[in-house]
């Protein structure tokens, strides 16, 4: 393979920069196509387009290898704490002792919300979407915090960071508490970033609250695993608005809202929705797979399936594994973790999935657990944020420090109508 590709076009022959990453990952450098020919791509949903390069994640598809800045996610799941990997992922390196104690105290100091901002959650309906709360607060930080917006500046850059990994969490369970009529409990910031979510979500005035060993130990791994998947949905849209220089709470308030969608972070809730509904009808695996596979019904299989993994999403199997374990352990009988088993073994060994190299993903289990710590499937999308974030964060920080930053503004190939006369109101059908 040479370093340049050969376009011929018309009369115009372009030679195109070939562009290899350190996993010998090929791209056709296409940044002087349209200059050179009069030509755009076309690319829906962007399935053959490099947005950037990028040092964060790598992941491949084919193999179902992800890695977070060259650490397999296998190892870091096994020896790391979510606040280790979000440093990793933020700052390129696994911290030092001292940079650890430093970021966590950084962390911990950070965690509460103004007063001012806890009068916000008074306006949103008991019923609200957590998510569209979530993203409302998170954006609602830039008014806050009107001393640290500069993407420029790497020290408003730096307390940005601080106080978003510390505030979402808080913003997070507050939203739930509203949702319950409970009375809001405020962070405690000898605990660990996990135990500190666990308690201000299920604490009450009331009674002395215990932690939980095994639920911190659980809620640590699903946040490791959802920490970075390279240019997905959110995470671009986090770049796109952050390339107009918006600011990080702006840009990461977009990514939420990204995330919110069935076909993203959505899936989790979709995907025990789906459980409890086949649970409802009796629990009959076999007519939901063949009503899956019946083109017409429009059902897809909430969790399996994923636009980059064409094998075993290493995620999944993470999942399912801390899954197991914590339900034999804590003597959880779930019918819906039963369910989940069947229907990945019937859709493992059906053509249909075969075929089209359809797996498990990263969200298929990921619920049974949240169900298992008492969380309500609302919630579960919002876990998903909080597991992203510091992913979200290294690629708008990474897109901000790029020498060549530009504002994304994609073109397209216009279809509608050519120029037309008017027509007064009095002569149109
Ligand atoms: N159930 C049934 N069929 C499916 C599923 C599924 N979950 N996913 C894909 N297919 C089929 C499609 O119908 C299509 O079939 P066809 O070739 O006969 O038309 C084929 O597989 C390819 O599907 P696409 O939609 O082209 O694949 P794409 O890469 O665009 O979609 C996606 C990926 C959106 C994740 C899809 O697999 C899906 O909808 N899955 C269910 C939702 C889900 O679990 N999302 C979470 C993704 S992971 C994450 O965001 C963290």
């Amino acid at each position: 393979m040479g370093n340049v590709a050969k376009l011929e076009f018309g009369d115009k022959r372009v030679e195109l920069p070939v562009i290899v990453g350190s996993e010998q990952e090929t791209g056709l450098d296409i940044s002087k196509l349209r200059a050179l020919t009069g030509a755009i791509t076309l690319d829906d949903g962007y399935v053959n387009t490099g947005s950037t390069t990028s040092a964060i994640c790598f992941l491949d598809g084919e193999q179902g290898i992800l890695r977070y800045r060259g650490y397999p996610i296998e190892v870091l799941a096994k020896h790391c704490s979510f606040v280790e990997v979000s440093y990793l992922l933020i700052y390129g390196e696994l911290p030092n002792q001292a940079q650890a104690q430093d970021f966590a105290h950084n962390l911990r100091r950070h965690t509460m919300l103004h007063e001012d901002m806890r009068l916000f959650y008074n306006g949103f309906p008991r019923d609200a979407h957590p998510m569209a709360i979530l993203s409302s607060v998170v954006g609602a930080l830039s008014t806050f915090y009107q001393d640290s917006l500069d993407p420029h500046d790497p020290e408003q850059v730096a307390i940005s960071i601080y106080r978003l990994m510390a505030k979402l969490p808080t913003i997070a369970a507050l939203a739930y508490k509203k949702s319950v009529g409970q009375p809001f409990v405020y962070p405690r910031n000898e605990l660990t970033y996990c135990e500190n979510f666990l308690q201000m979500m299920f604490a009450v005035p009331s009674e002395l609250y215990t932690l939980d060993a095994d639920m911190a130990q659980a809620l640590n791994l699903l946040l490791i695993v959802h920490g970075d998947h390279e240019q997905n949905c959110s995470t671009s849209t986090v770049r796109m608005v952050g390339s107009s220089d918006a600011n990080l709470f702006a840009s990461i308030s977009a990514g939420i809202c990204a995330l919110w969608g069935p076909l993203h972070g959505g899936a989790n809730q979709a995907c025990v929705e789906m459980l409890e509904a086949i649970k409802a009808s009796g629990g009959d695996v076999k007519a939901y797979i063949n009503k899956v596979k019946d083109k017409t019904s429009n059902i897809r299989l909430m969790g399996f399936g994923h636009r980059v993994y064409k094998n075993y999403d290493p995620r999944a199997t993470i999942i399912k594994a801390s899954c197991d374990q914590l339900l034999k352990k804590r003597h959880i009988n779930d019918p819906i973790f039963e369910i989940a088993q069947e229907l990945e073994a019937a859709a493992l060994s059906d053509p249909y999935f075969i075929e089209r190299k359809l797996y498990p993903n990263v969200d298929f289990y990921s619920g049974v657990i949240y169900r298992a710590m008492g969380l309500p499937v609302s919630m579960f999308t919002v876990m998903f944020a909080i597991g992203r974030l510091p992913g979200w964060i290294a690629h708008w920080k990474e897109m901000m420090e790029s020498p060549g930053k530009k504002i994304c503004r994609p073109r397209q190939i216009y279809t509608g109508p050519v120029e037309r006369p008017f027509l007064p109101m009095k002569d149109r059908k």
